[in-house]
């Protein structure tokens, strides 16, 4: 029943379809959160303690869903967070997510643990483009970082600033999760089950790191994501370096994973374009507050000085309206585009798109509103 994309009406269809695509240890990587996954939880279902308020009578025939973030031209209001290691999921990885995202007018952002070239996505891609930075101890890889990027035309570089260690997430330990996978006797099992997915893995291009191969020779070896961030990572970055990052960069800046009032005024203080509202989709502190339940104190404290994006849990269009209601100028989303690489390569991550495109279209006319500007807390009560 779930077995072809065009039958994925949403992002549950779709992450059915991926589980039945996925050795077990790829799809639990990506589902899964730290701890209890108390928090990944409630990222969804805070959206579901309000309910928006329609008018009616308005005259919808042409919406526009366009929006400007971060001093990006975006078509729609929702853009592709960045993903580690995407050719682990699909072979097409990075390359699918990100022409997808062009197609539907969108930006896509790149992990530091990408699987594709900085160049590559750079000369082939021309709408919006965010890098997002782990801050590494060997400055000169993040200085190196810096520079390809600005030669490959990126235009946000999002510094993470919620992994300063990895959260804890069982269910990796549980299926022993390495990158690149490792051939234990339950991968192999997991190989065998899922021959598809086994056969393109080994017979297509090698997985790699090449953002990170050539400073650091472990990014060649299989290697545990708590081994990375524990032994690659600088644990004492502090508002200083995210600020001579920021001048050295020069461009659009955004600090990805604030949660606090007060480190939103900071962020404002060392000059960042945006913040992305975030908890790392439940996969770091569990138990730490939702974003979307954080929203209305930052949009009060930062609203009007600097671009707020909402991220986590997202899995429908009325979520979108619901953020953009309360004050956010944009959302993004990890796993709503995920799955749907996984079940699809590019075309999964299209159609996941168009359906969150086509929701947002229709909720917006269901709304009685023709552009984002019309949505305000005004629409919106919580229970
Ligand atoms: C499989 C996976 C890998 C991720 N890798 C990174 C990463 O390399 N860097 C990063 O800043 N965030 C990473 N994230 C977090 C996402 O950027 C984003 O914050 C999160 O997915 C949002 O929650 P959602 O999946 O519920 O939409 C990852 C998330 C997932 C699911």
């Amino acid at each position: 029943m779930f077995g072809n994309i065009k039958n994925c009406n949403n992002t549950e269809d779709f992450r059915r379809l991926a589980k039945s695509k996925l050795p077990s240890p790829i799809f639990h990587y990506i589902d899964g959160g730290a701890d209890d996954e108390i928090t990944m939880k409630r990222n969804t279902e805070s959206y579901e303690n309000c309910d928006l308020i329609p008018n009616v009578l308005r005259g919808v025939e042409d919406v526009d869903i366009s929006t400007t973030v971060m001093g990006q031209n975006i078509d729609m209001p929702l853009f592709c967070s960045p993903t580690a290691a995407q050719r682990l999921f699909h072979y097409q990885g990075e390359r699918a997510v990100s022409k997808a995202a062009e197609k539907f007018g969108t930006m896509f952002g790149i992990s530091s643990l990408g699987t594709v070239g900085l160049e590559e996505i750079g000369s082939n891609i021309k709408t919006p483009k965010m890098f997002q930075l782990y801050y590494h101890k060997d400055r000169g890889l993040t200085d190196s970082m810096l520079e390809r990027c600005h030669a490959a035309n990126f235009d946000v570089l999002a510094l993470t600033v919620d992994t300063i260690v990895t959260g804890n997430r069982e269910r990796d330990l549980r299926t022993g999760f390495t990158m690149p996978m490792r051939l234990a006797l339950e991968s192999i099992l997991s190989f065998a089950t899922h021959p598809s997915w086994a056969i393109n893995y080994f017979i297509r291009e090698k997985f790699d790191l090449p953002i990170l191969k050539d400073h650091i020779p472990e990014a060649n070896f299989a290697i545990s994501l708590s081994d990375y961030f524990s032994k690659m990572l600088d644990q004492s970055m502090n508002w200083k370096d995210a600020e001579e990052l920021r001048k050295k960069w020069g461009k659009d800046f955004c600090l990805k994973g604030i949660m606090s009032v007060e480190d939103a005024k900071r962020a404002v203080d060392i000059g960042a374009t945006g913040i992305i509202l975030s908890n790392h989709g439940g996969r770091q502190l569990d138990g730490s507050r939702s974003p979307f339940d954080q929203l209305s104190e930052i949009v009060d404290a930062v609203g009007d000085k600097i671009d707020i994006i909402c991220e986590g849990g997202i899995t429908r269009g009325t979520h979108v309206l619901k953020a953009l209601s309360l004050g956010a100028k944009a959302c993004s989303g990890g796993r709503m585009y995920l799955y749907a690489l996984a079940a699809g390569g590019q075309k999964g991550v299209e159609k996941a798109l168009s359906n969150m495109k086509n929701e947002m279209i229709r909720d917006m006319k269901l709304m009685g509103c023709t552009k984002l500007s019309d949505l305000s807390r005004k629409n919106i009560r919580f229970r």
